[in-house]
Formats: C-alpha cells, structure tokens, sequence
C-alpha cells in the first residue's frame, strides 16, 4: 500500500512530546513531519526553533495542510476540547493522555462514528506495549478470559527502589519524579488512578464494555508502611500494584489494587519503570507482554507507531462493542485480603465474610480476610491513611 506524508500538528513539548521529536528525528522511513507544536508558556526554553512554536490553538485546528493532530499534554478537558475538535475538522488524532480518555470513552467512541475519522492512542494504556492494538486485532473476544498486569511505571518504580534497595517511599517519589515517569499530579500514580484510567480504557478493548473510572476501586501505596513491606518479605513475596479486568459469570470484574506477588511469579520480575500485562485466553492460556511504561523516548515510540499506522489507514474497530452477550461490570466477587491498621476502631470487621488469620500487638493489627469488592469499594475505612491493604490471590 502506498504510504502519504502526513503534516503533524502537536500540542504539548513536554516529557513525551520531546521524546515523540527525538524518535521522529532518529526514524527513518517514517513519512511524517512536524510542521507546528502549540505549547502553553511562550517563554519557556526550547531545545529546538522557535519558529516550530504556538500558544494558538486554531493554528493547528484550523490549519488544512496539518493531517494529523498529536495530543500531548496534561490538562484533561483542555485534551478534550483538542481531540474533539480535530476530529469535528476532519483530522485523525493520537493522543497519549489517559485520563482524558479514559473519562470519555463513550464520548470519543462516538466522535469517530460520527465523523469517520481515526482516533489512535496505544500510548496511552502501557506506553511502548502494543496492547491496544493486540486486543483490537489478535484477541477473539469469546476466548479472552483476563487482562491483567501492572500498567504504572512510576509506582512500580517506586515499589522496586522501596523492595530492591530499602529506601523509603518519599525518596523513591522523588527519583520516579527526576526521571520523568511520574504524572505532574504524583496522586494520579500513587493512589492508583492512572493505572484505573488504563484498565478503563484496556477493557472496552479487551471484552467491548464501557465504564467510567468512578464505576471502578482504585487503591494505591501511598498508605504502604514498613510493617506491610516487611509482611511481604517474611513471606517470600513483593508488592505490585495491580490493575485486573476478568470475566466472571458473564460479567467483567474490574479494580485497581496493591497485591502480595509471589516471588516466582512473572509480574514480580517486572521492575522500575517497566510494566507487565499478563493476557489470559481459553486456548492460547497465559501470553505475557513486558516493555516500558513510561518515559519520553518509551511513550514516544508508541505514539509514533501510531502516527506510522495512520499513514496506512489503520483505525481502531471497536470489534466487540455490540456483540450478542455484552458483559457488564460487577464488583460481585470475593478478594482474599491483608487489613492492616493500629486499633480496632479504624476499621469495620463486620464486612469481611470470613477471617482466617488474625496478629495483634501494641503498635500494629492486621488481619486477613475475604471480603466482597462492592464492600471494599463502599468501605469509608480504607480512607484512613494508618489503614493499608493488599490482596492476596
Ligand atoms: N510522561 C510519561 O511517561 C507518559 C507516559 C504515557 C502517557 N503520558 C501522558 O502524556 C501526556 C503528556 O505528558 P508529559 O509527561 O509529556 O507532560 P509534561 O512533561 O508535563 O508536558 C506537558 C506539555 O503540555 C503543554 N500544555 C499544557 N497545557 C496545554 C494547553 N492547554 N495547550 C497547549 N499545550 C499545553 C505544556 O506546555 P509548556 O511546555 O508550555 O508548559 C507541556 O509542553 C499526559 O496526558 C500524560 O498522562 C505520559
């Protein structure tokens, strides 16, 4: 198939945007080119002409020689307002900002019907893996049972400098932060929200259904302390934050939790800034997919991919929205887990179905237990920061 030369008109030289130039710039064959980049802060130094540069909006929207919009920026409705527009002018559309799109799936679903246009964002689930675009077109849905893995970077970074080299959670932040694969609002990572963004998004992909972030738990490591890290140790295991979503009964379970990962367990090798999605099907059972997932160069590389497959039309199919047995969310199962607080008042016990083991001493309770997610998910004392949780599978 001949391939064109396409015009891209970017927002946002930040991280990612900088990354996506350099890749651009080191890529041969690639029939792309920059013509503008909009930024916020006209005053701010740029490593490259400044003749590239905007603050203008329109002068990408509204520009006819500009075929591609390249989305890479972190404020959320203004993304929105960006995608929606380009794709209203007829121009296809990458962007890597997950929480944009993860609140507005429906809404963007609907732009790409209605205008034609093609809306591309693998960068946005786990940076350099490909696995939008292996669930769009490898993955019979009837035989896909589960995805599941870590998709933060930044935490992972984290959990690893915590478990590999004994340093406390605020300097572990800070290097995550220096090497740029935090989020500018380090709460989207260490509260588990940027891995729920991806979830949401990875499981309209995976199994055809659409959820809003709030219809789904998250729960980070910011109330990660030194008993819980030693808890893990002593048994042989290390902490990953762990985004699922698995069908169950005809439904589709979705979270975003702290877990216990065995030692021998292949997510417990997947370290720093790397992530790891484990894809589970009836025939083909256990695939695995490791790569980076955060960074410049990492996410820019992925953002290219999709800038290269629109130069052969490539656009997502949506294959398995409206199939004949769409599957809800429920947050109908059970999780085994480990409840640590300081005294008995912080928490309810009641909730928990069954309790299977119990330590108390002076400074520190915990139990562990199963429970059911919708109550986890209504539960007010996981609130508590001297409460902590992880799951035990
Ligand atoms: N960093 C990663 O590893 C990574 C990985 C995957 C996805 N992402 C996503 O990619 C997006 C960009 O992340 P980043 O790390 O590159 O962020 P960043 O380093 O903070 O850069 C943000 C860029 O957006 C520009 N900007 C902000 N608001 C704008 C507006 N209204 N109009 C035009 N430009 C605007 C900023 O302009 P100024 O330069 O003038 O301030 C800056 O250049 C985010 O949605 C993030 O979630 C990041």
């Amino acid at each position: 198939m001949e391939k064109k030369i396409i015009n891209l008109g970017i927002f946002g030289f930040g991280c990612v945007g900088q990354g996506l130039y350099e890749v651009l710039n080191k890529t041969k064959g690639i029939n792309a080119r920059v013509k503008k980049i909009c930024i916020k802060h006209p005053d701010k130094h740029r490593p490259i002409d400044a003749s590239f540069f905007t603050t203008d909006k329109n002068d990408l929207l509204n520009d006819p020689q500009i075929d591609v919009i390249v989305e890479l920026i972190n404020e959320t409705d203004a993304a929105f307002d960006i995608v929606s527009t380009a794709l209203k002018n007829g121009k296809a559309v990458v962007s890597a900002s997950k929480k944009m799109i993860a609140e507005n799936l429906r809404g963007l679903y609907d732009l790409q019907q209605q205008y034609h246009m093609p809306f591309l964002y693998e960068a946005a689930c786990c940076a350099s893996i490909p696995v939008i675009r292996n669930l769009e077109e490898y993955y019979d849905n009837d035989l896909l049972n589960a995805v599941e893995g870590i998709c933060n970077g930044s935490t992972n970074y984290i959990l690893t400098r915590i478990f590999e080299d004994h340093l406390d959670f605020d300097s572990a932040l800070r290097q995550a932060q220096e090497k740029g694969f935090a989020e500018t609002d380090p709460a989207l990572d260490i509260e588990g929200f940027d891995p729920k963004y991806k979830i949401c998004t990875l499981l309209l992909h995976a199994f055809g259904t659409f959820v809003t972030p709030a219809e789904v738990l998250n729960f980070g490591i910011s109330h990660l302390n030194d008993f819980d890290i030693n808890f893990a140790r002593q048994r042989e295991c290390t902490i990953k934050l762990i985004a699922k979503c698995r069908k169950l009964n005809g439904n589709v379970i979705t979270y975003v939790l702290p877990h216990l990962i065995p030692r021998h367990h292949l997510l417990s090798d997947v370290n720093n800034e790397y992530n790891g999605i484990l894809v589970e099907s009836t025939f083909a059972e256990n695939q695995f997919f490791v790569g980076k997932g955060a960074g410049g160069t990492a996410t820019g590389c992925a953002v290219l991919s999709d800038i290269s497959a629109l130069t052969y039309n490539y656009r997502y199919e949506y294959k398995k929205i409206g199939q004949s047995n769409p599957l809800s969310l429920t947050n109908d199962v059970q999780l085994k887990i480990y409840l640590r607080y300081t005294s008995p008042d912080q928490v309810d016990l009641t909730h928990f179905y069954s309790i299977s083991e119990k330590y108390e001493s002076a400074s520190n309770r915990y139990i562990v237990g199963t429970i059911n997610l919708k109550k986890l998910k209504d539960a007010e004392w996981l609130k508590n920061r001297e409460v902590n949780i992880l799951v035990l599978d």
